[in-house]
């Protein structure tokens, strides 16, 4: 078994300053970010990984492009072996375009995780750009070196702690971490680390309105999320998890990238600000400190209807959910009632089985008694709402419309899953309408293939589709949808 040494004397002694192993964390835990092209990476999800290797840069650093140079020699070698190699940004005033830049200069291709939170930047304690870390996916993502990429001169020649490090690792070795000292690069400036001030947060004024405000839209008695913000201890109870769903950057569940011109209608993101805030609170042990709970009054039960009594509801086809078995997808089609043409302008699916329906779609057929090859006056116009677990009420923008023309019909995909319970689904779709018609008119469609495989063992498998518009067009929302396959859109 080879074992590598941590050194802490070396012939640099003048220019080398020991790096803060005290700080150093054994265990990496989960985090979830975005690399300078867009890529999102999670760390988890490299668990067969025989290494995790990262570097930190930053893109105004010339000791940071001879790093990452020597980086990509050391990759190119291990590329057979599947060791990954990353390097992490720890400064939040740079940009992505910044750090494309500073990439396409080095001439390497290396995916850099933008950690603009800081927070997988602190609980690693980085110092120094040129600083590596070795992460051992095998024991619980546990640290298995921190120190420079290349060799040290220690007297006894060039010793290549790093690649020493992976050879060992990828024979699956025991690895004792090594700390080996290096001559420090720029220094990462971390404002907001001071564990010390961590214990200050106060509960009652700082963390428990970012959690009525950002979390209380779901997280509330009627709502859709499986756990209410009802009290303190309730917080306490799931601080670690809060943690996590933060780091690996769950909740609230909202994915848009921020690198984009212009804002989103329902914008709901932690800022920095107030990721650091939740979890420094936690990470200080989440003290209850002074203060009334401001839970215990802040948030009012959902009712039945959020939007209000809906002005027509839809009653879906009742459907008798087996107890087992896969069951392929119901597409009900109810005939339209009304007399009149009417103008959507907000739907809300309420599911009849919470546990049994996986997904709702729907169309309106404007004409149900038009001929089959009668396609135009029978081309479904627009979603009349849609469901999946998790999904709110949609409203329309003001001025957005969805026709339903009296003589039409909804037409619905159910996509039912048994849970082990026989159980009888009514679902039902409240239609809110406009009293004037709108000034555009809400159409949408599937930009989707269903129709690939893919191949054994490719880990980046893209798929392409599109779709023309017929006219120009106001693009209004947006719903990736890929289930548990799919990691980017
Ligand atoms: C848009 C609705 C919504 C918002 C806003 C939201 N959550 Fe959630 N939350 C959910 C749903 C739905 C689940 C259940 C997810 C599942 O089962 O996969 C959930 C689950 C969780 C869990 C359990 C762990 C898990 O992944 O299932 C935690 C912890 C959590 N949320 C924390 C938060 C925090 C903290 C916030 C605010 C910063 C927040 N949530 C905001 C809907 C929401």
């Amino acid at each position: 078994m080879r074992k590598i040494f941590a050194f802490t004397a070396s012939a640099f002694a003048l220019s080398a300053l020991t790096l803060s192993a005290e700080a150093s964390p054994t265990y990496v835990d989960n985090f979830r970010l975005v690399d300078h092209e867009r890529v999102s990476h999670e760390l988890y999800y490299y668990q067969d990984a025989p290494a995790i290797v990262l570097m930190t840069v930053t893109a105004d650093s010339d000791f940071s492009v001879r790093a990452i140079e020597a980086l990509a020699e050391l990759r190119d070698e291990y590329a057979a072996e599947g060791v990954r190699f990353y390097l992490i940004n720890p400064d939040a005033t740079e940009t992505r375009t910044e750090m494309s830049d500073a990439m396409a200069a080095a001439g390497v291709d290396m995916p850099v995780l933008m950690d603009a939170r800081q927070l997988v930047s602190e609980s690693l304690a980085l110092e120094t750009t040129g600083e590596v870390l070795v992460i051992n996916p095998r024991t619980g993502f546990q640290l298995a070196y921190r120190g420079p990429v290349s060799g040290q001169v220690d007297g006894r020649g060039r010793t290549p702690y790093l690649a020493n490090a992976l050879d060992a690792l990828i024979a699956g070795d025991n690895v004792e971490m090594a700390s080996v000292d290096m001559r420090r690069g720029d220094s990462v400036v971390l404002p907001h680390a001071n564990t010390s001030l961590h214990q200050s947060i106060s509960y009652a004024e700082d963390v428990a309105p970012i959690l009525v405000e950002r979390c209380g839209g779901c997280h509330v008695a009627g709502g859709i999320a499986p756990w209410e913000l009802a009290d303190y201890e309730t917080i306490q109870g799931w601080a670690p998890m809060i943690r996590e769903v933060i780091r690996t950057d769950r909740m609230p569940p909202y994915f848009p990238d921020f690198d984009h011109a212009g804002t989103f209608y329902s914008e709901n993101e932690l800022s920095p600000e107030e990721a650091r805030t939740i979890v420094h609170w936690i990470e200080a042990g989440a003290p209850r400190g002074e203060g009334e709970d401001p839970l215990l009054d802040a948030l009012e039960p959902l009712p039945e209807w959020p939007l209000g009594e809906p002005d027509y509801i839809v009653e879906v086809t009742p459907f008798d959910i087996p107890a087992t078995g896969i069951l392929e997808y119901e597409y009900p089609t109810i005939p339209n009632q009304m007399e009149e043409g009417r103008w959507l302008r907000a739907t809300h699916v309420r599911p009849g089985s919470n546990q049994g329906v996986h997904h709702v779609t729907s169309g309106y057929i404007q004409n149900r008694n038009a001929a089959v090859d009668e396609i135009e006056g029978n081309l479904p116009s627009g979603s009349v709402g849609s469901y999946t677990p998790g999904q709110n009420p949609q409203e329309f923008h003001e001025g957005v419309g969805t026709y339903l023309s009296p003589g039409g019909a909804f037409r619905f995909s159910m996509h039912y899953t048994t849970f082990g319970l026989e159980e009888t689904d009514r679902t039902q779709v409240g239609l809110y309408f406009h009293d004037e018609p709108p000034e555009l008119i809400m159409r949408s469609t599937v930009i989707g293939d269903s129709n690939f495989v893919i191949p054994a063992g490719e880990e980046n498998f893209h798929i392409t589709s599109y779709t023309l518009f017929p006219a120009d067009a106001e693009l209004y929302t947006l719903y990736p949808h890929a289930h548990y396959r799919g990691k980017r859109v």
